[in-house]
């Protein structure tokens, strides 16, 4: 009998022992999740220090104790969601992963899956396959990450990344970039928590791999 060619949307035929995430992966996502609460929770303590709007954070969230404390626990964070981030960008695309999970997306996908999910019928019978909502999720996180690395670099270094200061529009248009991108970064998380709490059994395969 003549095989079947599979279809190019078909999941990749994978030995059974493979985990669901790479070891790598999940090494990177969980240093990538406590960098990311030092980083919020202390930036919220040095945003308290001199508000941009009429508001600060209760200082019961925040890290650091008091300004210096919370800019040293800042750049802490920094290096590791920076260097962090950085090698799981290369590591995606090195491997062609980057393609494999979060490609391709298109508008038609995305309008299925959402009217699925808000239905309560989205099917997570493959946990290998990042349904379209979820793609189109992680890979703004990457893009709003990358923006928050950059404003982050004008904030600290305004004289050094002039030309970076400038096409943001000056440093106090830099502060609210930064801002905006912290806030959707914490609209993120929160969604991305009530889903692993939906499906707990995602919150298995990124601890243990499968
Ligand atoms: C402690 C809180 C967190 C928990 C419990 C958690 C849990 C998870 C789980 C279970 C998955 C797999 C999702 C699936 O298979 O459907 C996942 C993937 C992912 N998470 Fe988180 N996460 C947390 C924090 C974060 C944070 C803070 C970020 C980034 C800001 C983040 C970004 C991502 C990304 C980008 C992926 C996809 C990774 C990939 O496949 O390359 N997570 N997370």
């Amino acid at each position: 009998m003549q095989a079947t060619p599979a279809s190019p949307d078909a999941p990749p035929v994978l030995p059974a022992d493979t985990p669901i995430h790479p070891g790598w992966l999940r090494v990177m996502h969980w240093l990538n999740a406590l960098a990311v609460v030092v980083m919020v929770m202390s930036g919220w303590r040095i945003y308290n220090a001199s508000p941009l709007f009429d508001f600060v954070f209760p200082k019961e969230i925040t890290l650091g104790g008091w300004l210096g404390g919370a800019l040293q626990w800042h750049f802490a964070g920094m290096w590791l969601l920076f260097f962090n981030g950085l090698l799981y960008m290369a590591m995606n695309l090195a491997t062609g992963r980057l393609w494999r999970k979060f490609f391709p997306l298109s508008a038609r996908g995305m309008a299925a899956d959402l009217g699925a999910a808000l239905r309560g019928r989205l099917s997570h019978a493959d946990p290998r396959r990042y349904n379209h909502v979820q793609r189109l999720a992680y890979l703004f996180v990457m893009a709003d990450i990358a923006v928050l690395v950059l404003s982050g670099l004008v904030l600290w270094k305004s004289v050094q990344f002039d030309l970076l200061r400038e096409l943001m529009g000056g440093y106090e248009a830099a502060r609210r970039v930064h801002f905006i991108a912290m806030a959707l970064l914490t609209a993120f998380v929160a969604i991305h928590l009530v889903m692993v709490a939906l499906v707990p059994r995602s919150l298995i395969a990124m601890i243990r791999g499968k």
